[in-house]
């Protein structure tokens, strides 16, 4: 094999750049091949030839890449061969008569393309919406893809690490760490979203880790009243500050998620944003209800709680990548050049037992959440005393 190529693609994630420089260094040293970067993601295979969206990555480019977060290739959540948007001179998306934008497949065409530049074999780093794509362009095209799993939000099951994971939660801990003395010194209630989708494993890691009195998980609907019920029974306990996370996706047990925005991609990408500010009215509004009650009967209501929050967003993906999680992007990322040198391609460069294994991509895209009966980690917070605002959840330990 004379030359392969690599993308990142979906949102970045701490270890995409060691990734690249492991394949790159393992394709160079080890095979003698030849490596073209491509820029952000499936979307450089509809530039002209010749242009910036492709890049030789000698040993030079990505020499001491493996400390920086972020990706040099770049990256797309946009870059979806199969459903390309439409535009007009002036790169407006087309649309069609009900203003739904326009879209045409052009995964062919891309096929095409990393055959007619020579490229044996396509690295493909991404989490579920990127291996979805490449698992796509193997089985209806061929295209000799290999996958390397990453993602902060931790949610595949055929991996048992996804890079960028550890930092994110170490990020999101180190935050909690901030947040208990200012939260300690005003007795506030200090609310923390961080991200991770329709997975709770960043805010169930980082909660533990940064000792939260509630931990509020897309995969365990909560009620307000039993967060209301663990923050008073603090405060009566004179321990006058409560720490929570929220998980971005987390929902009460009667609403559904918080959506900042709904992208125009025919998708229907959702931004999720808002669960903590939701949390912080809910809370409030209990409050109010209760203080209302008090007053009615002749008694005085009792100070009300200050609450804020705190949206951890891309500050948990951006930064020094851990250790940990440079280790497992290089090893994957080494590991997926040796499973396109021996061509077995449709497969991923996945994680287990302290070492990178093959997986098939067909099984790779399995999602992974936290199962509030039989996860260990939901077991030890609650034996920490750490609530997950279930209803008939009120008893304080
Ligand atoms: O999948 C990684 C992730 O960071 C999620 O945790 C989050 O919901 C999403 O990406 C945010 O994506 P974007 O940066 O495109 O808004």
């Amino acid at each position: 094999m004379k030359r392969i190529g690599i993308l990142t693609g979906g949102g970045d994630s701490p270890g995409l750049n060691a990734a690249i420089r492991g394949a790159t260094l393992t394709a160079i040293r080890k095979y003698g091949m030849e490596v073209i970067g491509l820029i952000d993601g499936f979307n450089a295979l509809f530039e002209p030839p010749g242009s910036s969206a492709f890049m030789k990555l000698s040993e030079q480019e990505v020499q001491d890449i493996h400390a920086y977060g972020g990706t040099i290739l770049g990256t797309a959540n946009k870059g979806n061969p199969f459903e390309m948007i439409l535009r007009d001179a002036s790169g407006r998306p087309l649309r069609d008569s009900d203003g739904k934008v326009q879209v045409r497949d052009r995964s062919a065409e891309a096929a095409q393309r990393l055959a007619d530049m020579g490229i044996q074999a396509l690295l493909c780093i991404g989490g579920d919406g990127t291996l979805t794509l490449a698992r796509d362009m193997f089985e209806r095209h061929g295209v000799p893809v290999v996958g390397v799993p990453k993602t902060i939000d931790f949610d595949l099951a055929a991996t048992e690490a996804t890079f960028g994971f550890k930092t994110a939660v170490q990020v999101a801990s180190d935050a909690l760490d901030r947040l208990r003395t200012t939260a300690d010194s005003h007795d506030r209630v200090l609310i923390l979203e961080v991200m991770g989708r329709y997975a709770g494993w960043i805010a169930l890691h980082a909660g533990i880790a940064g000792g939260a009195h509630a931990i509020l998980l897309p995969e365990m609907p909560y009620s307000a009243k039993t967060v209301w019920k663990r923050i008073t029974t603090r405060f009566r306990r004179s321990r006058k500050f409560s720490l929570v996370v929220i998980s971005e996706g987390a929902r009460p047990v009667d609403g559904g998620y918080a959506v900042a925005e709904t992208r125009e991609h025919p998708g229907g990408h959702v931004v999720l944003g808002g669960a903590g500010a939701r949390l912080r009215h809910e809370i409030e509004s209990l409050y109010a209800a209760e203080a209302d009650d008090i007053t009615k009967r002749g008694g005085y209501p009792p100070e009300a709680p200050e609450v804020r929050v705190v949206v951890l967003g891309h500050i948990q993906r951006g930064g020094t990548p851990l250790a940990e999680d440079r280790i497992v992007a290089a090893a994957c990322g080494s590991f997926a050049v040796d499973l396109a040198a021996q061509k077995k391609f449709g497969s991923v460069a996945a994680w287990a037992n302290d070492g990178p294994v093959e997986v098939r991509l067909a099984d790779a895209l399995a999602p992974h959440f936290v199962e509030p009966s039989t996860t260990p980690l939901v077991q030890s917070a609650r034996s920490l005393g750490i609530s997950f605002g279930e209803v008939g959840d009120e008893v304080e330990p």
